[in-house]
């Protein structure tokens, strides 16, 4: 089967398995407060790539761990990055006023509602990690899935790099700075999407967790550089959100350090570096090298 036609596929299948967690683990539109858990489905359900639970799903592969034991984490840390980008759609952070191709959160709703939204999207990821019961594992293993989550998304992993990011406005960083940016605001968590994953598979020896938290950390920094060049040469209907953003609000980013061809030489680098961390793998590891591949050249 050709690269394409075998990723699409595979994602076809995770993107239905953690919508369908999804699903279950948001309360209904019905349930009281009806307005803010309507909101919080409407920020979540209704599209996105689901790249962080596709990787979760194959790291998982890597290390042989079966799919359903993946629902949980792989549902965390969406709702993580559901409420990531809530947040980062605010007037106070980034003011987008389109997300998946419709009206952000705060849009549609309001801004409180889109506040509340964050904070309700984020402590219901914990709990699916707390209480998902297809995960078969015991209470120190989802201790640790619960460190890795919350370590990814506080002040030391997401949330910090978006103050970095904020902080950066109308900086110019150099390209070690921009790096720390990029690492902590979109790297944390695809880092550690993986490791959770890794996590459920106690035999796999240190060497294969290191590799695979390698190959993360490359294809974290290569998701953002990806993001940040298609800022500058996607257009607006294809990427769901408004192009265009980052120079009207000269924010620090790849191409405007090194220029669209140095940032896609970096992302390449990360590529070539992310596929040599899996070369003790054998095919269980493919899903892998073609989300890697398909990071650096997406369109949207
Ligand atoms: C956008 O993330 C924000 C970044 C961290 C770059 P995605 O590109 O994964 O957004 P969706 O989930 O597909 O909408
Ligand atoms: C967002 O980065 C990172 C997080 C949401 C943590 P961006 O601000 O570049 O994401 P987009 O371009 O709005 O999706
Ligand atoms: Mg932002
Ligand atoms: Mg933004
Ligand atoms: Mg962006």
């Amino acid at each position: 089967m050709p690269m394409n036609e075998a990723l699409s596929d595979y994602t076809q299948q995770c993107r239905h398995r953690v919508e369908s967690s999804l699903e279950k683990i948001l309360p209904s539109s019905q349930t009281l407060p009806a307005r803010l858990h309507e909101a919080m489905r409407y920020s979540t359900l209704s599209g996105g790539k689901r790249i962080r639970p596709i990787l979760v799903y194959a790291a998982g592969q890597a290390v042989d761990v079966a799919p359903e034991r993946l629902d949980s984490p792989a549902a965390a840390v969406e709702l993580i990055h559901a409420y990531s980008l809530v947040h980062d759609d605010l007037p106070a952070m980034d003011d987008d006023d389109l997300r998946r191709n419709q009206p952000t959160c705060h849009k549609a709703y309001d801004e409180a509602t889109a506040i509340l939204v964050g904070d309700a999207l984020q402590t219901l990821a914990f709990q699916a990690l707390c209480c998902g019961n297809s995960m078969q594992t015991d209470a120190e293993t989802r201790l640790k899935m619960l460190e890795t989550l919350t370590r990814a998304s506080g002040s030391r992993g997401m949330a910090g790099g978006q103050a970095i990011d904020l902080e950066s406005v109308g900086k110019s960083l150099n390209l070690a700075e921009l790096e720390i940016l990029h690492i902590h605001k979109t790297g944390a968590l695809i880092r550690a999407a993986v490791h959770m994953a890794t996590l459920l598979n106690p035999d796999i020896g240190r060497e294969k967790i290191q590799a695979l938290d390698h190959y993360a950390k490359c294809v974290g920094l290569a998701f953002q550089i990806r993001d940040d060049i298609l800022d500058v040469e996607g257009d607006t209907e294809t990427l769901g959100k408004t192009q265009g953003k980052d120079s009207a609000q000269d924010k620090p980013t790849y191409p405007a350090l090194l220029g669209l061809s140095g940032a896609r030489e970096k992302a390449q680098d990360l590529l070539t570096d992310a596929m040599a961390c899996l070369t003790s793998f054998g095919s269980e590891a493919d899903p892998l090298r073609w989300i890697a591949e398909y990071i650096i050249g997406r369109s949207r």
